[in-house]
C-alpha cells in the first residue's frame, strides 16, 4: 500500500435537533491513498455530504480523528486550518448556489487567490485566472460574464477552477454532476478525471449514481444511515457485492449488454430515521435476511479478504453468493 494522504478514524457527526440527536455520520473509518479516487455512494440522507464536510471541518466533527498527511486536523487551531484549506477543497453539487451571482467569472476564480494573498499584483493574479480558465476549458471571452449568463456545465467549470486555484492535494467532489444535464455530465466527469490524473489529486467522490462511480473510482464506500456498510475496490465491489444493501443498490443499475439478465432486488420500506437510532443493524428493518441478532447488535465492519470490508453479521455466508 502506498502512502495514505487521509486516514479517517471513528468519525462521528451528530446534530442536535428538536426531535433528538441525529446521527448523520456514525463511526466512519477509512484510509485513502494519495492519488486515488474514493467513491462514496448511498441513498439520500445517508450522510455522504456530512462525511465530506466533517473531514474538511466545514462541520466540526462530534468526535473521531481526521489525519491528513500525518496530522490530526481535528485538533489544530482555526488559523492553522485556514492555511490547510488550500490543500483541501470541495466542489459542490449546485454550482449556481455556490457562486456569488454579482461576481464575474474572473472575479470568482480570482477570489481564492486574492483571499490567500498568493500573488503580489493584480496583473499576476489575472494571468493565473486566465491559466485556470484554460485548464478547466472556459474561453477567455467569458471572463466578464456573470454566472446566470452561463449554462450549468460552464458554471461547474468555474467551481472546479476555484477549487484548483490554490493547488489542492485533496478534493471532496460532492455530486459534482448531478445538477447538470446528462449531455454535459460526461464532459465534466472527463475533465475531473483528466485533472486528477495530471495533477496527482486525491478525490473523495460523492454520488448516488453507481454507474458514474464505477467508471470513476478506485475504491468505493457504501453508506447506510451514517454507517459504512461495505468498502472495497471498485472492481471487487461490482464483481462480488456482499452486503444485502449493496446488492440491492447494484441490482438497480441497468445492464448494458443486450440479453444479459439481472434480477432487480427491490428494497422494502423507507429508510428509517437517523434520530436516536435503535440498537442493531440499521438496515435490519429493510433486510430480507435479518435475524434476531440483527435487531440487537450492531455489526462491525470486518475484512472478508483483500481489504474488502462488510458490516453484516452474516457477511462470511453471503460472500461469493
Ligand atoms: N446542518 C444540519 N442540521 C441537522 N441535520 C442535518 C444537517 N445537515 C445534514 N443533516 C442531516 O444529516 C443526515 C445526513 O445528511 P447528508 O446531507 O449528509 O446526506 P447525503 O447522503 O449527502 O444526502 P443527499 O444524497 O440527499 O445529498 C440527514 O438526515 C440530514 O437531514
Ligand atoms: S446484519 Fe442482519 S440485517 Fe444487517 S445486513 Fe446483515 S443480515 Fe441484514
Ligand atoms: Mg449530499
Amino acid at each position: 500500500m502506498s502512502e495514505p494522504i487521509l486516514e479517517v478514524k471513528n468519525l462521528k457527526k451528530y446534530f442536535n435537533t428538536s426531535g433528538g440527536v441525529l446521527h448523520a455520520v456514525d463511526d466512519v473509518s477509512f484510509t485513502l491513498e494519495k492519488g486515488k479516487i474514493l467513491g462514496v455512494v448511498g441513498e439520500s440522507g445517508c450522510g455522504k455530504s456530512t462525511t465530506g464536510r466533517a473531514i474538511l471541518r466545514l462541520h466540526e466533527p462530534t468526535s473521531g480523528e481526521v489525519i491528513f498527511e500525518g496530522r490530526d486536523i481535528t485538533k489544530i487551531s482555526n488559523a492553522e486550518m485556514r492555511k490547510l484549506r488550500s490543500d483541501m477543497q470541495i466542489i459542490f453539487q449546485d454550482p449556481f448556489a455556490s457562486l456569488n451571482p454579482r461576481k464575474t467569472v474572473s472575479e470568482l476564480i480570482g477570489e481564492p487567490l486574492r483571499l490567500h494573498k498568493i500573488y503580489k499584483s493584480k496583473a499576476e493574479r489575472q494571468e493565473k485566472v486566465l491559466e485556470l480558465m484554460e485548464v478547466v476549458g472556459l474561453a477567455e471571452r467569458l471572463m466578464s460574464s456573470y454566472p446566470h449568463e452561463l449554462d450549468g456545465g460552464r458554471r461547474q467549470r468555474i467551481g472546479i477552477a476555484r477549487a484548483l486555484a490554490l493547488k489542492p492535494k485533496f478534493i471532496v467532489c460532492d455530486e459534482p454532476v448531478s445538477a447538470l444535464d446528462v449531455s454535459i455530465q460526461a464532459q465534466i466527469l472527463n475533465l475531473l478525471k483528466k485533472l486528477q490524473r495530471e495533477m496527482g489529486l486525491t478525490y473523495m467522490f460523492i454520488t448516488h449514481d453507481l454507474s458514474v462511480v464505477n467508471y470513476f473510482s478506485d475504491d468505493i464506500m457504501v453508506m447506510y444511515l451514517g454507517k459504512v456498510v461495505e468498502y472495497a475496490s471498485s472492481e471487487e465491489l461490482f464483481r462480488a457485492p456482499t452486503h444485502p444493501y449493496t446488492k440491492a443498490l447494484l441490482s438497480a443499475i441497468p445492464v448494458p449488454r443486450l440479453g444479459a439478465k439481472k434480477e432487480r432486488i427491490l428494497l422494502k420500506g423507507e429508510i428509517t430515521s437517523p434520530i436516536d437510532p435503535k440498537p442493531g443493524c440499521r438496515f435490519a428493518p429493510r433486510c430480507a435476511y435479518a435475524k434476531d441478532i440483527c435487531f440487537s447488535q450492531s455489526p462491525e465492519l470486518q475484512d472478508i479478504g483483500n481489504g474488502h470490508k462488510v458490516a453484516c453479521h452474516f457477511c462470511k455466508e453471503f460472500a461469493g453468493q
